[in-house]
Protein backbone atom coordinates (compact mmCIF):
# COMPACT_ATOMS: atom_id res chain seq x y z
CA UNK A 1 0.00 0.00 0.00
CA UNK A 2 1.66 3.47 -0.95
CA UNK A 3 0.42 7.17 -0.63
CA UNK A 4 -0.21 9.18 -4.19
CA UNK A 5 0.91 12.64 -2.78
CA UNK A 6 2.92 14.03 -5.77
CA UNK A 7 4.75 12.68 -8.84
CA UNK A 8 8.21 13.52 -7.82
CA UNK A 9 7.75 11.04 -4.66
CA UNK A 10 6.83 8.55 -6.67
CA UNK A 11 9.43 6.50 -7.85
CA UNK A 12 10.04 6.37 -11.61
CA UNK A 13 9.18 2.61 -12.50
CA UNK A 14 5.78 2.78 -10.56
CA UNK A 15 4.57 6.36 -12.53
CA UNK A 16 5.42 4.36 -15.91
CA UNK A 17 3.72 1.15 -14.94
CA UNK A 18 0.63 3.52 -13.48
CA UNK A 19 0.78 5.01 -16.87
CA UNK A 20 0.68 1.63 -18.79
CA UNK A 21 -2.12 0.02 -16.85
CA UNK A 22 -4.13 3.10 -17.15
CA UNK A 23 -3.78 2.61 -21.02
CA UNK A 24 -4.58 -0.82 -21.06
CA UNK A 25 -7.82 -0.62 -18.89
CA UNK A 26 -8.85 2.27 -21.26
CA UNK A 27 -8.17 -0.08 -23.97
CA UNK A 28 -10.24 -2.74 -22.30
CA UNK A 29 -13.17 -0.25 -22.09
CA UNK A 30 -13.34 1.10 -25.52
CA UNK A 31 -16.53 -0.10 -27.38
CA UNK A 32 -18.63 -1.30 -23.91
CA UNK A 33 -21.56 1.49 -24.05
CA UNK A 34 -21.34 3.54 -20.85
CA UNK A 35 -22.45 1.54 -17.63
CA UNK A 36 -21.34 -2.08 -19.03
CA UNK A 37 -18.87 -3.93 -16.52
CA UNK A 38 -15.56 -5.17 -18.08
CA UNK A 39 -15.60 -7.80 -15.35
CA UNK A 40 -12.28 -6.33 -14.05
CA UNK A 41 -13.08 -5.54 -10.08
CA UNK A 42 -10.21 -5.26 -8.42
CA UNK A 43 -12.09 -2.94 -5.81
CA UNK A 44 -14.76 -5.26 -5.39
CA UNK A 45 -15.98 -4.87 -1.40
CA UNK A 46 -13.81 -1.43 -0.93
CA UNK A 47 -14.92 2.03 0.57
CA UNK A 48 -12.94 4.82 -0.99
CA UNK A 49 -13.55 8.79 0.67
CA UNK A 50 -13.41 11.37 -1.61
CA UNK A 51 -13.11 15.12 0.58
CA UNK A 52 -13.26 18.00 -0.85
CA UNK A 53 -12.86 21.04 0.66
CA UNK A 54 -12.63 22.69 -2.97
CA UNK A 55 -15.01 22.61 -5.88
CA UNK A 56 -14.54 20.28 -8.39
CA UNK A 57 -16.27 18.52 -11.55
CA UNK A 58 -13.64 16.49 -13.03
CA UNK A 59 -12.08 15.11 -10.07
CA UNK A 60 -15.00 14.32 -7.93
CA UNK A 61 -16.95 12.40 -10.82
CA UNK A 62 -13.68 10.52 -12.00
CA UNK A 63 -12.80 9.42 -9.14
CA UNK A 64 -16.33 8.53 -8.07
CA UNK A 65 -16.80 6.44 -11.59
CA UNK A 66 -13.65 5.29 -11.21
CA UNK A 67 -13.87 3.31 -8.11
CA UNK A 68 -17.39 2.03 -9.29
CA UNK A 69 -16.11 0.68 -12.63
CA UNK A 70 -13.73 -1.49 -10.39
CA UNK A 71 -16.48 -2.66 -7.94
CA UNK A 72 -15.71 -0.54 -5.08
CA UNK A 73 -18.07 2.44 -3.88
CA UNK A 74 -17.41 5.81 -2.73
CA UNK A 75 -18.38 8.22 -0.10
CA UNK A 76 -17.92 11.96 -1.27
CA UNK A 77 -17.37 13.90 1.72
CA UNK A 78 -17.84 18.08 1.90
CA UNK A 79 -14.85 19.52 4.36
CA UNK A 80 -17.18 21.71 5.54
CA UNK A 81 -19.73 19.38 6.53
CA UNK A 82 -16.80 17.21 8.78
CA UNK A 83 -15.97 17.50 12.05
CA UNK A 84 -12.85 18.45 10.18
CA UNK A 85 -13.92 21.75 9.19
CA UNK A 86 -15.08 22.38 12.44
CA UNK A 87 -11.81 21.98 14.76
CA UNK A 88 -11.26 18.06 14.71
CA UNK A 89 -7.68 17.65 13.97
CA UNK A 90 -6.72 16.29 10.66
CA UNK A 91 -4.63 13.86 12.51
CA UNK A 92 -7.90 12.39 14.40
CA UNK A 93 -10.08 11.94 11.01
CA UNK A 94 -7.26 10.43 9.67
CA UNK A 95 -7.24 7.83 12.21
CA UNK A 96 -11.04 7.69 12.53
CA UNK A 97 -11.39 7.35 8.78
CA UNK A 98 -8.55 4.59 8.24
CA UNK A 99 -11.20 2.18 10.38
CA UNK A 100 -14.01 2.94 8.09
CA UNK A 101 -12.51 3.39 4.63
CA UNK A 102 -9.76 1.54 2.75
CA UNK A 103 -8.18 4.70 1.20
CA UNK A 104 -8.90 8.64 1.30
CA UNK A 105 -8.82 10.86 -1.95
CA UNK A 106 -8.47 14.80 -0.72
CA UNK A 107 -8.48 18.16 -2.69
CA UNK A 108 -8.02 20.89 -0.13
CA UNK A 109 -6.45 24.23 0.37
CA UNK A 110 -2.96 23.70 2.31
CA UNK A 111 -0.36 21.08 1.51
CA UNK A 112 0.39 20.72 5.31
CA UNK A 113 -3.25 19.07 5.62
CA UNK A 114 -2.53 16.35 2.63
CA UNK A 115 0.79 15.52 4.43
CA UNK A 116 -0.38 15.13 7.64
CA UNK A 117 -4.00 12.98 6.62
CA UNK A 118 -1.08 11.02 5.37
CA UNK A 119 1.05 10.45 8.26
CA UNK A 120 -1.57 9.77 10.30
CA UNK A 121 -4.05 7.36 8.39
CA UNK A 122 -3.12 4.00 7.75
CA UNK A 123 -5.15 4.00 4.08
CA UNK A 124 -3.69 5.44 1.03
CA UNK A 125 -4.28 9.11 0.83
CA UNK A 126 -4.06 10.34 -2.68
CA UNK A 127 -3.98 13.76 -3.47
CA UNK A 128 -6.57 15.40 -5.87
CA UNK A 129 -5.40 19.11 -5.67
CA UNK A 130 -3.79 21.23 -2.94
CA UNK A 131 -2.67 25.17 -3.59
CA UNK A 132 0.82 23.19 -4.35
CA UNK A 133 0.63 20.71 -6.54
CA UNK A 134 -1.97 18.73 -8.78
CA UNK A 135 -0.42 15.27 -9.69
CA UNK A 136 -3.58 12.98 -10.68
CA UNK A 137 -4.22 15.92 -13.57
CA UNK A 138 -0.80 15.89 -15.04
CA UNK A 139 -0.41 11.48 -14.88
CA UNK A 140 -3.47 12.36 -17.17
CA UNK A 141 -1.53 14.95 -19.39
CA UNK A 142 1.39 12.68 -19.79
CA UNK A 143 -1.28 9.88 -20.72
CA UNK A 144 -2.87 12.28 -23.12
CA UNK A 145 0.51 13.44 -24.92
CA UNK A 146 1.62 9.87 -25.09
CA UNK A 147 -1.72 8.92 -27.09
CA UNK A 148 -1.19 11.43 -29.91
CA UNK A 149 2.28 11.72 -30.09
CA UNK A 150 4.27 9.11 -28.40
CA UNK A 151 6.82 9.26 -25.76
CA UNK A 152 6.89 12.30 -24.17
CA UNK A 153 10.58 11.68 -23.49
CA UNK A 154 12.91 15.19 -24.85
CA UNK A 155 9.91 17.32 -25.95
CA UNK A 156 9.36 20.83 -25.01
CA UNK A 157 6.78 21.34 -22.80
CA UNK A 158 5.98 25.33 -22.53
CA UNK A 159 3.74 26.66 -20.06
CA UNK A 160 1.96 30.21 -20.68
CA UNK A 161 0.28 31.83 -18.17
CA UNK A 162 0.06 31.50 -14.16
CA UNK A 163 2.97 29.17 -12.51
CA UNK A 164 0.59 27.57 -10.40
CA UNK A 165 -0.15 24.26 -8.50
CA UNK A 166 -0.81 22.31 -11.82
CA UNK A 167 2.31 23.97 -13.46
CA UNK A 168 4.35 22.47 -10.31
CA UNK A 169 2.86 18.91 -11.17
CA UNK A 170 4.36 19.46 -15.10
CA UNK A 171 7.76 20.52 -12.94
CA UNK A 172 7.45 17.52 -10.97
CA UNK A 173 7.13 15.35 -14.30
CA UNK A 174 9.82 16.69 -16.30
CA UNK A 175 12.07 15.13 -13.88
CA UNK A 176 10.41 11.63 -13.61
CA UNK A 177 9.33 11.72 -17.41
CA UNK A 178 11.85 13.74 -18.85
CA UNK A 179 10.75 16.59 -20.87
CA UNK A 180 11.93 19.79 -21.27
CA UNK A 181 10.16 22.54 -19.45
CA UNK A 182 9.93 26.65 -20.45
CA UNK A 183 7.58 29.10 -18.25
CA UNK A 184 6.26 32.27 -20.23
CA UNK A 185 4.57 34.85 -17.53
CA UNK A 186 4.53 37.72 -15.98
CA UNK A 187 7.53 37.53 -13.00
CA UNK A 188 4.92 38.17 -10.16
CA UNK A 189 3.56 34.69 -11.28
CA UNK A 190 6.64 32.57 -11.73
CA UNK A 191 6.22 29.08 -10.44
CA UNK A 192 7.98 28.75 -6.90
CA UNK A 193 11.76 28.95 -6.82
CA UNK A 194 11.47 25.46 -4.94
CA UNK A 195 10.21 24.00 -7.32
CA UNK A 196 12.14 25.01 -10.32
CA UNK A 197 15.44 24.47 -8.17
CA UNK A 198 14.34 21.39 -7.50
CA UNK A 199 13.51 20.61 -11.41
CA UNK A 200 16.95 22.28 -12.18
CA UNK A 201 18.87 20.16 -9.63
CA UNK A 202 17.30 16.87 -10.79
CA UNK A 203 18.46 17.87 -14.49
CA UNK A 204 15.86 19.25 -15.79
CA UNK A 205 16.22 22.11 -18.66
CA UNK A 206 13.64 24.92 -17.46
CA UNK A 207 13.68 27.69 -19.06
CA UNK A 208 12.17 31.12 -18.07
CA UNK A 209 11.14 33.43 -21.09
CA UNK A 210 8.92 36.29 -20.29
CA UNK A 211 8.03 36.80 -24.29
CA UNK A 212 5.62 34.00 -25.12
CA UNK A 213 6.13 34.03 -28.67
CA UNK A 214 9.78 34.01 -27.74
CA UNK A 215 8.87 30.78 -25.24
CA UNK A 216 6.82 28.64 -27.53
CA UNK A 217 9.32 28.74 -30.76
CA UNK A 218 9.49 24.75 -31.26
CA UNK A 219 7.05 24.01 -28.63
CA UNK A 220 5.50 20.18 -28.77
CA UNK A 221 2.64 20.87 -26.44
CA UNK A 222 1.52 24.43 -24.77
CA UNK A 223 -0.12 24.27 -21.70
CA UNK A 224 -2.10 26.96 -19.78
CA UNK A 225 -4.29 27.23 -16.65
CA UNK A 226 -7.08 29.79 -15.14
CA UNK A 227 -5.60 32.94 -14.38
CA UNK A 228 -7.41 32.97 -10.67
CA UNK A 229 -7.05 29.54 -9.23
CA UNK A 230 -9.46 28.50 -6.36
CA UNK A 231 -6.59 29.46 -3.52
CA UNK A 232 -5.94 32.63 -4.88
CA UNK A 233 -7.98 36.15 -3.41
CA UNK A 234 -9.89 37.58 -6.12
CA UNK A 235 -9.21 41.12 -4.79
CA UNK A 236 -6.23 41.10 -6.89
CA UNK A 237 -8.51 39.91 -10.40
CA UNK A 238 -8.02 43.20 -12.53
CA UNK A 239 -4.60 43.39 -11.71
CA UNK A 240 -3.54 39.91 -12.57
CA UNK A 241 -5.78 39.98 -15.46
CA UNK A 242 -4.16 42.81 -17.27
CA UNK A 243 -0.72 40.90 -16.26
CA UNK A 244 -1.61 37.64 -17.32
CA UNK A 245 -3.11 39.05 -20.56
CA UNK A 246 -0.27 38.73 -23.21
CA UNK A 247 -0.07 35.32 -21.87
CA UNK A 248 -3.12 34.02 -23.35
CA UNK A 249 -3.07 31.06 -26.10
CA UNK A 250 -4.85 32.27 -28.77
CA UNK A 251 -4.06 31.51 -32.35
CA UNK A 252 -1.27 33.60 -32.81
CA UNK A 253 0.64 32.54 -30.23
CA UNK A 254 0.09 28.73 -31.33
CA UNK A 255 1.15 29.71 -34.89
CA UNK A 256 4.71 30.35 -33.53
CA UNK A 257 4.70 26.35 -31.68
CA UNK A 258 5.57 23.56 -34.12
CA UNK A 259 2.79 22.97 -36.61
CA UNK A 260 1.57 19.56 -34.90
CA UNK A 261 1.81 21.33 -31.17
CA UNK A 262 -0.77 19.88 -28.71
CA UNK A 263 -2.56 22.26 -26.28
CA UNK A 264 -3.67 21.23 -22.76
CA UNK A 265 -5.74 23.04 -20.23
CA UNK A 266 -6.58 21.33 -17.09
CA UNK A 267 -10.56 22.65 -17.44
CA UNK A 268 -12.10 24.48 -16.17
CA UNK A 269 -11.72 27.25 -18.60
CA UNK A 270 -12.31 30.68 -18.79
CA UNK A 271 -12.72 30.69 -22.60
CA UNK A 272 -11.36 34.28 -24.11
CA UNK A 273 -8.99 34.68 -21.06
CA UNK A 274 -6.30 32.44 -20.45
CA UNK A 275 -7.42 30.25 -23.90
CA UNK A 276 -9.43 31.36 -26.86
CA UNK A 277 -12.43 29.04 -28.05
CA UNK A 278 -10.25 28.62 -31.38
CA UNK A 279 -7.58 27.09 -29.69
CA UNK A 280 -9.59 25.07 -27.49
CA UNK A 281 -11.67 23.92 -29.87
CA UNK A 282 -9.54 24.10 -32.54
CA UNK A 283 -7.30 20.74 -34.26
CA UNK A 284 -4.42 20.57 -31.61
CA UNK A 285 -6.45 20.79 -28.45
CA UNK A 286 -6.79 17.78 -26.60
CA UNK A 287 -8.78 19.14 -23.54
CA UNK A 288 -11.43 16.72 -23.23
CA UNK A 289 -8.80 13.86 -23.91
CA UNK A 290 -7.13 14.96 -20.74
CA UNK A 291 -10.53 15.21 -18.76
CA UNK A 292 -11.41 11.72 -19.72
CA UNK A 293 -7.97 9.97 -18.82
CA UNK A 294 -8.28 11.39 -15.68
CA UNK A 295 -10.58 8.68 -15.46
CA UNK A 296 -8.22 5.83 -16.58
CA UNK A 297 -5.33 7.18 -14.43
CA UNK A 298 -6.81 7.66 -11.70
CA UNK A 299 -8.37 3.97 -11.84
CA UNK A 300 -4.63 2.96 -12.39
CA UNK A 301 -3.57 5.37 -9.36
CA UNK A 302 -5.99 3.52 -6.64
CA UNK A 303 -4.98 0.50 -7.97
CA UNK A 304 -1.05 1.04 -7.25
CA UNK A 305 -2.14 2.53 -3.82
CA UNK A 306 -3.98 -0.31 -2.63
CA UNK A 307 -1.47 -2.83 -4.27
CA UNK A 308 -4.54 -4.58 -6.40
N1 LIG B 1 -9.05 19.65 -13.65
C1 LIG B 1 -9.70 19.48 -12.49
O1 LIG B 1 -9.16 19.03 -11.47
O2 LIG B 1 -11.03 19.81 -12.55
P1 LIG B 1 -12.05 19.91 -11.35
O3 LIG B 1 -11.69 21.11 -10.53
O4 LIG B 1 -13.41 20.03 -12.01
O5 LIG B 1 -11.96 18.66 -10.51
N1 LIG C 1 -5.16 25.96 -10.79
C1 LIG C 1 -6.55 25.59 -10.64
C2 LIG C 1 -6.75 24.18 -11.08
C3 LIG C 1 -8.17 23.70 -11.03
C4 LIG C 1 -8.32 22.26 -11.44
C5 LIG C 1 -6.99 25.80 -9.20
O1 LIG C 1 -6.27 25.42 -8.29
O2 LIG C 1 -8.07 26.36 -9.01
Amino acid sequence: MADFLDINVTPENDLRRILDQAKSMKIARQGLPKGTKDGDTPLDGMMVALIFEKPSTRTRISFDVGVRQMGGQTMVLSGSEMQLGHGETIADTARVMSRYVDAIMIRTFEETTLLEMAEHASVPVINGLTNRTHPCQIMADVMTYEEHRGSIKGKKVVWSGDGNNVCASFLHAAEKFGFDMVFTGPETLDPEVAFVDAAIDAGVSVEIERDPIAAVQNADLVVTDTWISMHDSQTARERRHNQLRPYQVNEHLMSHAKPDALFMHCLPAHREEEATSAVMDGPNSVVFDEAENRLHAQKAIMRWCLGV
